[in-house]
């Protein structure tokens, strides 16, 4: 059927005289829909890193920024617009040096300990336990908490949960209650290690599978909290790591996670610029955020080998961007700019999450303000939206939604830029070029439909035609219709000007006996809906 298409869509037809090609076509099956994606994908990552928490997101109740009891009032209310499902905590690699009791009780008897991994800087505590999980509710996201396993305790791990969840009459229930929080707090996401082949402990995948057995164990659920347990999972290429822990832990576990940075530059030691960087840093960008497709493909041929029922979902619970730090920043607080090219690898990196929506049911964006790749930057008391926020906004049409199965026929962009992105990887992604369209088309439960469609081309206009079949959709939605664009491929917002990249309406669109067209310029992505 897939040739089939191929070959209809190819062929030429006249108008006028003129010889048109239809090379950017998408049918999409209404009525074949069958995978829900999951809000859970459009989640975030705030780890203890740089300006991350300390002034992004917490800058305590006596602060001059305007703040509510301690939290930024700017940010809590950018934040909660994005209706973000999830939120991992408190790490990454802080995760697995973190001591939960360090960061309870009264702000003034914390103890100062080193952030080693970011910048050597002193850690006060005073952003801890009770600090997160009520920023969690205040922007209206579930928490999800990532537990120390490299250098914690199954007791210690174990009391933390039983400080949390637990609703009776306990000494650590009651700690809880003396430091101001009467109910126990519902935690159902909870990681137990980060990169334990890493910064969470450097250890081998049967060392990990055998800690992650032990570790699960201990984690309990008290009164009717229930955890949904995540075992830490690979990085990019490192399939063994699956295959061990699916062999080994299968059936202890609710998710396996995997890490996925995109890299533009040449690797780890330059990780190309994230600002005035032209054409080819982004063509190699978004290259590098195709992979992302491939990762996840063979990862979950591993995982069906061992879990056919597809009881465990792959966590994409850190993805993004990973550029240099910016000029004259710490280098250790990983600070960098935001551009259309972000937004657009954002983009079809959420549709690539999207079309695995079988396995892939919670994903984490590292990470939401001031680190990597963020939704919002601060600078003191000035903050600004990125255009990746833009695209988690113009993306919310998709939560929960049901996803719509096609067949697409598009057309690639092909450069003297095309070689191997990153040599170590040995992928099997070799087509050449990027398809200059990427798309998500779902159904919601009022049964409109909606579409998030990217030109990935950085130089032209780009036509697409989806044919709806198999709804009764027949007009546009009034107002649905944004698009998001930027001057350049590198196009940013600066506190200076902070809206040089926004959504604005879009009117390309044309919907005429079921086939929806739009005219898409380059490097933009549109939102639309129809009913
Ligand atoms: O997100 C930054 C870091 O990247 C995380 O702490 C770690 O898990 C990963 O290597």
């Amino acid at each position: 059927m897939k040739k089939l298409l191929s070959v209809v869509s190819a062929v030429l037809f006249t108008l006028g005289g003129q010889v048109l090609a239809q090379s950017n076509t998408v049918i999409v099956n209404a009525d074949q829909g069958e995978l829900t994606i999951s809000e859970h994908i459009y989640g975030q990552f705030s780890e203890h890193l740089g300006r991350g928490i300390y002034e992004g997101i917490w800058v305590g109740p006596d602060a001059e920024i305007p703040n509510q009891d301690g939290y930024r009032t700017d940010v809590l209310n950018a934040l909660k617009e994005l209706e973000i499902p999830n939120i991992r905590w408190p790490g990454g690699c802080f995760a697995d040096e973190y001591n939960w009791r360090d960061g309870i009780g009264p702000r003034a008897d914390r103890p100062k300990r080193i952030n080693t991994h970011w910048g050597g800087v002193v850690e006060d505590n005073s952003f801890g336990t009770h600090e997160f999980l009520r920023f969690a509710e205040l922007i209206g996201a579930e928490p999800y908490i990532s537990a120390n396993v490299g250098s914690g305790s199954p007791a210690e791990m174990n009391n933390w949960i039983e400080y949390m969840t637990y609703g009776g009459d306990s000494e650590l229930a009651n700690l809880r209650r003396e430091n101001g929080r009467d109910e126990p707090w519902k935690i159902k996401f909870f990681g137990i290690g980060n990169e334990s082949w890493g910064c969470g402990g450097t250890m081998t995948a049967d060392f990990y599978a055998n800690q992650y057995r032990l570790f699960q164990t201990f984690a309990k659920n008290y009164s009717d909290n229930r955890l949904f347990k995540i075992a830490s999972g690979s990085n990019d290429v490192e399939y063994d790591w699956t295959e061990t822990l699916m062999r080994e832990a299968a059936q202890e576990m609710d998710a396996i996670s995997l890490h996925y940075y995109t890299i533009p530059g040449q690797g780890w030691s330059d990780k190309g610029p994230s600002t005035d960087f032209g054409e080819e840093m982004y063509y190699r960008g978004i290259k590098a955020g195709l992979l992302l497709d491939e990762f996840i493909t063979r990862h979950k041929t591993v995982m069906d080998r061992y879990d056919p029922g597809k009881n465990v979902v792959l966590a994409l619970d850190e993805w993004g961007i990973w550029t240099n730090p910016l000029e004259g920043t710490n280098p250790g607080f990983l600070e960098q700019q935001n551009s259309i090219r972000d937004a657009l690898i954002a983009a079809l990196s959420l549709d690539i999450m999207n079309s695995h929506a079988d396995r892939v049911k919670l994903a984490n964006i590292a990470q939401t303000v001031n680190v990597l790749q963020a939704m919002v930057l601060t600078d003191g008391s000035k903050m600004l939206l990125t255009p990746t926020y833009h695209v988690f906004n113009m993306y919310k049409v998709h939560h929960n939604a049901t996803l719509l199965p096609g067949y697409a026929n598009i057309e690639r962009y092909t450069t003297d830029w095309d070689k191997p992105v990153v040599s170590r990887f040995d992928l099997k992604l070799d087509e050449p070029g990027i398809p200059v369209i990427s798309h998500t088309v779902s159904m919601d439960e009022d049964g409109k439909i909606h579409l998030t469609v990217s030109n990935l081309h950085p130089n032209d206009t780009q036509e697409v035609t989806f044919e709806i079949r198999g709804a009764t959709v027949n007009k546009i939605l009034q107002g649905s219709a944004k698009l998001l664009t930027g001057n350049s491929v590198d196009a940013i917002n600066t506190f200076d000007n902070p809206e040089q990249v926004k959504p604005k309406a879009f009117r390309d669109a044309e919907f005429k006996n079921g086939k929806l067209t739009l005219k898409i310029p380059k490097h933009s992505l549109v939102v639309i809906g129809l009913e």
